[in-house]
This record gives structure tokens, C-alpha cells and sequence, in this order.
């Protein structure tokens, strides 16, 4: 998809975003735009703030000033639960697996809609089953004992569970072997397919450039470049100092 339709409103907007740990500031008037049904890459060298971004925009961590919005309307200072009610899916750095609950206990814990039906959470559980066979086979494991990778999918597929319109994924291929690597990356491409809104935070940049319909650059709390994922994978600027080219 490109970002180059301006007449579709974007799925989330961010505006002037600033924020702080204590007296450290960190986002520096961070501004960007994601449309529905596109992968938005978030790229930048260790500490500049992705994660603070994704935290931000999903309300763990409260701007002094500056807006997000969500299809128009303005959520800063909504708690991160009502934002997920809301549609707005992230999957952590850390994952942050229930390591002694099962594979199955794990997903439930994802089913936060209001009023959803036994025949609609099946119906998820199913989605989730088809997408990642692996985590089928694995139902009743607990969550500690499964592999990096497939912790990883169960990240996904427990934010799955909630029925997302946008997914937000910090570095999902942190710490996985390079096989690996590539199967999580493919379902971000796939989930995108499906119709899926992502924000990709990646450490592999040539990888996630190839995925992106849009991506920005951040340098110390400021976006320093943006463009289509194809520009900026041809871009001097980035394949230098993200690229080693
Ligand atoms: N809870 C916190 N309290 C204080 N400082 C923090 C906190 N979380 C992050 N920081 C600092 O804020 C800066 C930005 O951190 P952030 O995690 O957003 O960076 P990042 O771009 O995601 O980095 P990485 O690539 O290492 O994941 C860093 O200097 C970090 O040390
Ligand atoms: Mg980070």
C-alpha cells in the first residue's frame, strides 16, 4: 500500500509529541502518521526512543505535550486497557510471557473485548491456531518452556486475541536465531495482508524497509527522515549509517 493516498485519513496520528523520564527529555516533538493498512517502520540506533514512542502512543508512558490521535479523535491520557478496547495492540521488547501459564492460558489472557461471544473468542482462538500451527501443537506448554521464536508468536497471538486494527511490534526479532528471524518477520507480512495496520520497530533495517509502506528515522528523540520504505532503503543517508553500504 502507499503512503502517498492523502485523501484516507490515518489510523493514528501523532503530533508534537514531547516526553520526559524525570528531568531526561527524551521525545523531543516526535510527529508521525500511520494509515489503515500500512507498515509503518520506526528506525533509530539503540536509546533514541522507539520505545518510548510505541509506550506513548499506547498510554504506559504520558507525554507533557503533543497529541495522538486515533481515526480523528484525540486519546492521549487514555489508560493502555481502553486503548486496546479500542483496537490498539503492543507487543513489548520483552514479550512479557506468563512463563507458568499454558500456551492456551496465555491467548485467554488476550480476550479483553467487552461482550464477546464463546463463538468469537473460538473463532479468534481458531485465527490464532491457523496463523501459528506451532502454538496448536503447543497448547497445553507452558509458556517458559517454548522457544524464543515461539514465545515470540505467542506475544503476537495473545495480541491477536484482541481483535486489533493496529499492532505496534518493538524490535520482534530481538535475540531470535536467523531462521527465525525470518519467520517472524513474514508474519508481520502476512498479518499485514490480512488487512492488519503495523508499527514496526527493527533492528534489521534492510528487512523492515522491504515491509514498510512508510518509515521514519529517529535521532535522539526527533524524527531526522521519512519516506517510502523504498526511498528510504536507497537513501545515502540511511544505508550509511544503518546499512554499513
Ligand atoms: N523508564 C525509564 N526511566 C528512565 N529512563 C528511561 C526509561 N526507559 C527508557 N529510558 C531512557 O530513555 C532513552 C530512550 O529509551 P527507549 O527505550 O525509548 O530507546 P530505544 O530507541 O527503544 O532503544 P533500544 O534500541 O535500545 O531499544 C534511553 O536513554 C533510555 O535509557
Ligand atoms: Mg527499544
Amino acid at each position: 500500500m502507499s503512503e502517498a493516498d492523502t485523501s484516507t485519513q490515518p489510523l493514528i496520528s501523532v503530533e508534537g509529541l514531547h516526553t520526559y523520564y524525570g528531568k531526561s527529555h527524551i521525545l523531543d516533538g516526535v510527529s508521525l502518521h500511520v494509515g489503515p493498512g500500512e507498515v509503518v517502520g520506526l528506525l533509530g540506533r539503540n536509546g533514541v526512543g522507539k520505545s518510548t514512542t510505541l509506550k506513548t502512543i499506547m498510554g504506559l508512558v504520558n507525554p507533557s505535550a503533543g497529541k495522538v490521535m486515533l481515526n480523528g479523535t484525540t486519546i492521549n491520557g487514555l489508560p493502555a486497557h481502553k486503548l486496546a478496547r479500542l483496537g490498539i495492540a503492543y507487543v513489548p521488547e520483552d514479550r512479557r510471557i506468563f512463563r507458568l501459564l499454558t500456551v492456551m492460558e496465555n491467548l485467554r489472557t488476550g480476550l479483553d473485548r467487552k461482550g464477546m461471544t464463546e463463538e468469537r473468542k473460538k473463532q479468534l482462538l481458531d485465527k490464532v491456531f491457523t496463523f501459528f500451527p506451532r502454538l496448536a501443537e503447543r497448547s497445553n506448554q507452558a509458556g517458559g518452556t517454548l522457544s524464543g521464536g515461539e514465545q515470540q508468536m505467542l506475544a503476537i497471538g495473545r495480541c491477536l486475541m484482541g481483535a486489533p486494527d493496529l499492532v505496534m511490534f518493538d524490535e520482534p526479532s530481538l535475540g531470535l536465531a536467523p531462521t527465525v528471524v525470518q519467520t517472524v518477520l513474514r508474519c508481520v507480512r502476512d498479518l499485514n495482508r490480512e488487512g492488519l495496520t503495523c508499527v514496526l520497530v527493527e533492528q534489521n533495517v534492510a528487512v523492515s524497509l522491504k515491509l514498510a509502506s512508510s518509515a521514519y528515522v529517529l535521532e535522539n528523540g526527533r524524527i531526522t527522515l521519512s519516506g517510502t520504505g523504498a526511498a528510504l532503503l536507497t537513501d545515502d543517508r540511511v544505508r550509511q549509517a544503518y546499512l554499513g553500504l
